[in-house]
């Protein structure tokens, strides 16, 4: 399949998970903020924890650089102790949510349904779904790799049409290789985000040849291995974790994704 992505910007996203403490992630947001590299080539958002979000987002509002939650609640308001929901995010003028991760499926219970029900109920309050997908070790060594992606992919979007899903930024992480010391090989994660890509054209008529479908990779992503996977054509960016938390790395796969359309 041919690749044409001048429509897109490439997108690096950083998941900051519940490694910093609110003090600390102001401290790297506001280092994050004076930064003289940072461009709107790249389309590029921070995930901080709920109890920071509003800070962040102030210290960031003139940045390019966007602000988003972890999570959300798969309802929009009412008796859900401990939940936080999506007219909060809305109030706090934020653009993405991230929805399904991993670590959410497999500690706290996410679930294909609830995960069906934020994407729509995030679509409808105009939050941009960052939508993870991605098989297990256990998957990948009996093959089931599409199998579990296309399970993953045609539940989430149960019930959201085209135009919908052409808001979502798809982010494929292989759980093998979140949280380790490499991550997974340029061209085994074009493969499957060829895959993924395919699957979305074949899920909607109007799709022409689902170029305009975003998909980003995570799992391990460093300064180091960027670029080699900013190269494949159809990474259309990357979502960093660890390697987001340091403001030297920050800045170098911030470069490279913004430098990445020459590298296609
Ligand atoms: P690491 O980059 O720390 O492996 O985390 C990736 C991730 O889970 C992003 O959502």
């Amino acid at each position: 399949m041919e690749r044409n992505d001048f429509m897109k910007k490439p997108i690096f996203g950083a998941g900051w998970k519940m490694y910093l403490s609110d003090s600390e992630a102001c401290q790297l947001a506001t280092i994050i903020n004076k930064s003289t590299i940072l461009n709107d080539s790249v389309e590029s958002y921070v995930l901080p924890t709920f109890t920071v979000l509003d800070r962040v987002n102030n210290i960031l509002s003139d940045c390019v650089v966007n602000v988003g939650a972890q999570n959300m609640c798969y309802e929009h308001s009412g008796a859900f102790t401990g939940e936080v929901s999506v007219r909060s995010l809305v109030e706090m003028g934020l653009k993405y949510v991230e929805i399904g991760h991993s670590e959410r499926r497999s500690l706290f219970n996410d679930t294909h349904v609830s995960i069906n029900r934020k994407v729509k109920l995030a679509l409808e309050n105009k939050l941009i779904p960052i939508l993870c997908i991605g098989e297990d070790l256990n998957d990948k060594i009996a093959m089931r790799t599409n199998e579990v992606l296309e399970m993953d992919i045609r539940t989430a979007l149960f019930g959201v049409d085209y135009e919908a899903a052409k808001e979502i930024i798809f982010a494929y992480e292989p759980i093998w290789a979140i949280g380790q010391q490499e991550s997974a090989g340029a061209e085994y994660a074009n493969n499957v985000h060829m895959f993924i890509r395919q699957l979305l054209n074949s899920l909607y008529d109007e799709s022409q040849n689902g170029d305009e479908f975003k998909i980003v990779y995570g799992g391990s992503v460093t300064a180091g291995n960027a670029e080699q996977l900013m190269k494949q054509p159809h990474i259309d960016g990357v979502f960093v974790g660890r390697s987001s938390l340091d403001i030297e790395s920050y800045e170098t796969i911030f470069r490279i994704v913004s430098e990445s359309q020459d590298l296609k």
